[in-house]
C-alpha cells in the first residue's frame, strides 16, 4: 500500500494523541486501603505436586536447564517461590504408567507381623525434587497416600477403590490393618527425614469418593475418623507430634465439606491439621464449617489444550483465570494453602493438556502463565496472616502480614485499561518501609515496576489491564531511639 502525504501526516501526529491517554489514567490513582485491624486466616503456602513420577522429568533434565527449572518453581526472587511440595506416597507394585511404587510390596502374613520395607532411595523422583526444594528454603512437605498397599485392603488391590481392612464397612477376613497402615505412613515419613526432608503433613486418602484404575481407596469422613484416631497417637508415640494429619482430598468442595462435618461428629476434628479439598467435581465457594485450616490440594484444567496464555478470553488454562481461582480460594473461602496439581509434565500425557505449570519436552521446557499467576503470590510467605484490603473499582485486593513484619498486597486488575494503584497502610507500625512491586500480564512475568512512595507512606504503581500486581513493604532501617 502506498500512502499519500496527508495520510502520512495523520500517522505522524497519532503517537502524540495516544501517549496522552495513559498519563491521564495514571493521574487518577485508585486507592486500596490495607486494614490491620481486620485479621483473617494464617497462610501455610502455595505449592504443586511431582507425583505420578513427574518429578523424574526434572531429575532427567541436563544442566543448565535443570537449575533453571528449579529456580522457576522454588526461587523466591526469580520464580514462583513455591513453599509446599505434595508428594504421593506410593502403593503400587511398580512405577509404570501413573503408578508410584510402594515401600511395602508384600505385607506380613498378619497385621502385627514385621513389615519388610523396601526403600529404593528415589521414591519416583520425589525425594530428589524435595531435597532440591529444601535447598531453596521450602519447609512444608506433604506426604499423601492415594491408597494403602493392596495387601491391607478389602479388594487386595491398591487400585479400583476398596477399603482399608479394619475400617467399619470394609468386608475383610484378614484382620484389622489400621495400625499397620499408620506404621507404614510413619516409616515413609521417617525415610524422608533420614534423607534430609522433614515431612510436616501426612494424608492417607486421595479422592476417596472416586474409584479408578490407579491407586484409590474409598472412605467417607466417619471412616476416615476411625483411622485418624489410630494415626494421631501413633505419630505422637513416634515423636512426630508436630506432623499434621490432613484429610481427605475429596474430588470437590461439597464432598470435602461433608468430610469435615463427619470428622467433627465422629470426634476426630481436633486431631486434624487441615481439611483438604480438590476442585474438580465442585468448585470452592463460601467458607467450610470447620475449626481446622482448609487447604486446596489438587486442581488443574484437565480439558484445555496446552496454553501459555495469560489472557485469552478467560480460557480455563489462562494465567489470569488461575490468578482469580487462587485469589478466590484465599480471599473468599478462607484457604490457608493452594496447591496446583502437576508442576511439570511431558507432551505425550493426556494430549498435552493444561494439568501442568511447565511442559517438559525432552531436554526443553515451556513455562505457562499459570506459573506466573502463582508467582504473584510469592510475596506471601508461610505463616503470613491475611488482613483487610479494600477499595478501587475493578480491583480485587488482598493483604497479608508476613512473619518477618513485611506486608504483602496482591491485586488483580479486572478492568481492561492500565490502572494506577495507591496502597495506604492504615494503622501500620512499619516505619519508612521500602516498597517494591511486580506485575504480570500478557507480556510480563512478575516484572519489577517503579513505585512512588509519598510522604504519608502511600505507595503508587501502575498495572496494565487484566494484569496482576504484588507489592511488598519491608521495614525500613530502625530509627535511633532518643537518648
Ligand atoms: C534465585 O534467583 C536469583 C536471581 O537469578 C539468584 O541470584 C539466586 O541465587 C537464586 N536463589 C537460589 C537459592 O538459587
Ligand atoms: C522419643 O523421644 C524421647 C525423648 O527424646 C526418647 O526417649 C524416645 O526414645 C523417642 N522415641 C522414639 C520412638 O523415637
Ligand atoms: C477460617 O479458618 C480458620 C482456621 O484457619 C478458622 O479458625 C476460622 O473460623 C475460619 N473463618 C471462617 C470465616 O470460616
Amino acid at each position: 500500500m502506498i500512502l499519500t502525504l496527508s495520510q502520512l501526516a495523520v500517522i505522524a501526529a497519532t503517537p502524540l494523541l495516544v501517549s496522552a491517554v495513559p498519563s491521564v489514567e495514571v493521574r487518577q490513582a485508585q486507592k486500596v486501603t490495607v486494614d490491620f485491624t481486620k485479621k483473617y486466616q494464617t497462610i501455610d503456602g502455595f505449592g504443586f505436586s511431582g507425583a505420578f513420577q513427574r518429578a523424574n522429568l526434572v531429575v532427567n533434565l541436563k544442566e543448565p536447564k535443570q537449575t533453571e527449572l528449579l529456580n522457576l518453581l522454588f526461587n523466591t526472587t526469580s520464580g514462583a517461590g513455591f513453599s509446599i511440595v505434595r508428594n504421593g506416597i506410593g502403593s503400587s507394585q511398580d512405577s509404570s504408567k501413573d503408578y508410584m511404587n510402594t515401600i511395602l510390596p508384600k505385607c506380613p502374613a498378619t497385621p502385627d507381623g514385621t513389615p519388610d520395607y523396601k526403600w529404593d532411595g528415589k521414591d519416583s523422583g520425589q525425594l530428589w525434587l524435595s531435597q532440591q526444594a529444601v535447598k531453596y528454603g521450602v519447609k512444608t512437605f506433604y506426604g499423601n497416600a492415594w491408597s494403602a498397599p493392596g495387601c491391607m485392603k478389602s479388594n487386595n488391590n491398591d487400585a479400583n477403590g476398596g477399603m482399608l481392612c479394619g475400617i467399619s464397612g470394609a468386608s475383610c477376613t484378614k484382620g484389622d490393618w489400621k495400625q499397620a497402615y499408620a506404621n507404614y505412613l510413619i516409616k515413609w515419613a521417617q525415610l524422608y527425614g533420614e534423607n534430609g526432608v522433614k515431612i510436616t503433613h501426612l494424608g492417607f486418602l486421595n479422592e476417596p469418593d472416586y474409584t479408578t484404575s490407579y491407586a484409590s481407596m474409598q472412605s467417607n469422613g466417619n471412616q476416615a475418623a476411625e483411622f485418624i484416631k489410630v494415626l494421631r497417637p501413633s505419630l505422637d508415640k513416634a515423636n512426630m507430634t508436630d506432623v499434621g494429619i490432613n484429610c481427605c482430598e475429596a474430588t470437590g468442595w461439597s464432598v470435602a465439606s461433608q468430610h469435615a462435618s463427619q470428622i467433627a461428629s465422629s470426634g476426630a476434628e481436633n486431631m486434624v491439621y487441615a481439611i483438604t479439598s480438590h476442585e474438580y467435581t465442585s468448585r470452592i465457594s463460601g467458607t467450610m464449617r470447620t475449626t481446622r485450616r482448609v487447604w486446596q490440594t489438587e486442581y488443574s484444567d484437565l480439558n484445555g489444550g496446552w496454553s501459555t496464555a495469560w489472557y485469552s478470553n478467560g480460557g480455563s488454562g489462562d494465567g489470569f483465570t488461575w490468578a482469580n481461582t487462587v485469589f478466590n480460594g484465599v480471599v473468599n473461602s478462607n484457604l490457608s494453602a493452594y496447591v496446583f496439581w502437576e508442576g511439570v509434565q511431558d507432551r505425550a500425557t493426556n494430549n498435552n493438556n493444561n494439568e501442568k505449570l511447565i511442559l517438559v519436552d525432552g531436554q526443553n521446557y515451556v513455562v505457562s502463565k499459570r506459573l506466573w499467576a502463582f508467582a504473584q503470590f510469592r510475596v506471601v510467605r508461610p505463616g503470613a496472616l491475611r488482613i483487610g484490603a479494600s477499595g478501587g473499582s475493578n480491583l480485587k485486593s488482598s493483604a497479608f502480614v508476613n512473619v518477618d513484619g513485611s506486608v504483602a498486597v496482591v491485586i488483580i486488575n479486572s478492568g481492561t485499561g492500565t490502572q494506577s494503584v495507591s496502597i495506604a497502610l492504615s494503622g501500620s507500625t512499619l516505619t519508612s518501609p521500602t516498597v517494591k512491586a511486580w506485575y504480570t500480564d500478557n507480556t510480563h512475568d512478575m516484572t519489577a515496576v517503579d513505585v512512588t512512595v509519598a510522604a504519608d507512606g502511600t505507595a503508587t504503581a501502575s498495572v496494565t489491564g487484566r494484569g496482576m500486581i504484588s507489592f511488598l513493604f519491608t521495614p525500613g532501617a530502625a530509627t535511633v531511639p532518643p537518648v
